[in-house]
């Protein structure tokens, strides 16, 4: 490991310590009214949360949300936070964007779901196979419940029941991606998991076809998932032409690719699959496409649109034998859900929004390089349209043990308070700052200045 500028080397991790425990401090005293409110709440939720895991997601005291506008929202002490982690892009455009509020208010009025099409269903999943060049689409309520769905169609597709990811992923809070390698065995990184499922995974590195060859040869895998971007170890790009490759060895080894899109669709316009003309047999969209509305989608290849055909489940079919693929759920595909996808991808995720975003992306990481240089750190800073990041060495990680040479969760903890004192919410540890579709300038700006004041703090 390099012992030069980055991690052991230039931070000052007793300032780091001490700056953690003054500004947790100061945060604590900026927020008793969450304290108070999630004290009180524990009797009734565990954590006082209603989703245990949104407790886990900061070392500092957690606050409760009393609403926002645009780039900002505010607590119920009345503090106000600039927002770079967006909900970990399930809110990439803003709170209360117009468009959306408009069509969603619009579509909760007249019915907001039906159990059946509606009529701008079609708009939704013409318009994303225009973008994505999948021609089939069907919708869900998390990205990890799509990511479930194109297992199950690919073990049935393919008759095998192995599923091929890479170190560095997160494909949701499902069986099959919760795993880690422990010598030679795949096991579950969280309790409550199966551990015979987690066999069924194998974990090689990302941008290593000849480990992905190497797996895939036994003829076991039905499906090979990966982000075209790892986007949750921090970032880790594909090297050139390995995502192409992936393809041509899953083709050749009789298994299927699914490119996980959830955060990388709103990167780069029609996703990465779209813009890079990646070929692959599913895509999942997820987080609402950034709307904060609930619902995801994944696209499929002509030939898998078929195999659903042919083999819809039905409830009144006779024969238990004969039932079809284990798809579906009852508040999947809502006009809620339609009419937030028609107003994100015909008002906000257009060509020049996208253009737009990638233009702030790049002055934040610009801004951030120029502070790392200003310090005489060799870091460089991660841009892949809006999203940007730290990266605590002079060369881009290419598979998740070098990104997780950068993940320094006390620095990124210590800055995540500092900054949330001073009106900016930062990225969850495994993500970096983002870059949003209601962010200005002067947001990017102030991101970069406080970046500027906590590494004066620290760096020696
Ligand atoms: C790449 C990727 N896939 C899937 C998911 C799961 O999304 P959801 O929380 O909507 O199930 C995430 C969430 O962070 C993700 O980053």
């Amino acid at each position: 490991m390099d012992t030069g500028t980055h991690l052991n080397g230039r931070v000052d991790r007793a300032a780091l310590a001490a700056l953690r425990k003054r500004e947790e401090a100061a945060f604590a005293a900026r927020t008793p009214k969450s304290r108070a409110w999630l004290e009180a709440a524990r009797a009734s939720m565990p954590n006082g949360v209603p989703v245990a895991w949104m407790a886990g997601l900061y070392r500092h005291n957690s606050i409760v949300a009393g609403g926002g506008a645009g780039a900002f929202f505010r607590d119920i002490d009345g503090n106000r936070y600039c927002d770079f982690n967006v909900c970990d892009l399930a809110m990439t455009m803003g709170y209360g964007p117009p468009p959306i509020v408009e069509a969603v208010s619009r579509a909760v009025a007249n019915g907001a779901h039906f159990l059946l099409a509606v009529e701008d269903t079609r708009a939704v999943t013409e318009e994303l196979a225009r973008r994505v060049g999948l021609p089939a689409w069907q919708f869900t309520l998390s990205a990890s419940a799509a990511n479930t769905e194109v297992m199950r169609i690919a073990r049935f597709m393919t008759g095998r029941t192995k599923i091929l990811i890479f170190d560095g992923q997160y494909h949701g809070h499902i069986e099959e991606s919760l795993v880690t390698q422990r010598g030679n065995e795949t096991v579950p990184i969280q309790l409550g998991l199966s551990a015979r499922t987690a066999k069924e995974s194998i974990i090689v590195p990302f941008n290593d076809l000849a480990a992905a060859e190497a797996a895939l040869k036994a003829h076991e895998i039905a499906l090979v998932i990966t982000e075209p971007a790892l986007t949750n170890c921090l970032l880790v790009e594909p090297k050139p032409g390995f995502i192409e490759g992936l393809g041509a060895l899953a083709r050749q080894y009789g298994a299927l690719l699914c490119l996980d899109e959830a955060h990388t669709f709103q990167f780069e316009y029609g996703g990465m699959a779209g813009s890079r003309k990646l070929d692959c047999d599913f895509v999942t969209l997820g987080k609402g496409l950034g709307t904060g509305v609930s619902f995801a989608l994944y696209g499929m290849t002509r030939a898998i649109a078929d195999v659903m055909e042919k083999h819809l489940d039905s409830d009144i079919g006779l024969d238990i034998g004969s039932k079809g693929l284990a798809t579906g759920g009852t508040t999947y595909g809502s006009a809620i859900a339609v009419a937030a996808a028609k107003a994100a991808l015909e008002q906000v995720l257009t060509p020049e929004n996208y253009a737009r975003v990638d233009s702030l992306g790049k002055t934040l990481a610009e801004g951030l390089e120029t502070v790392f240089r200003k310090h005489g750190l060799d870091w460089r800073a991660f841009h892949l349209g809006p999203r940007s990041g730290y990266c605590l060495k002079p060369d881009f990680p290419t598979n998740a043990e070098e990104a997780s040479e950068s993940m320094d969760i006390e620095m990124i903890d210590a800055r995540r308070v500092f900054m949330a004192n001073r009106e900016v919410w930062d990225a969850v540890v495994s993500a970096g700052p983002q870059v949003s579709f209601a962010h200005s300038a002067e947001d990017i700006a102030r991101y970069v200045s406080l970046a500027d004041a906590f590494l004066a703090e620290i760096v020696r």
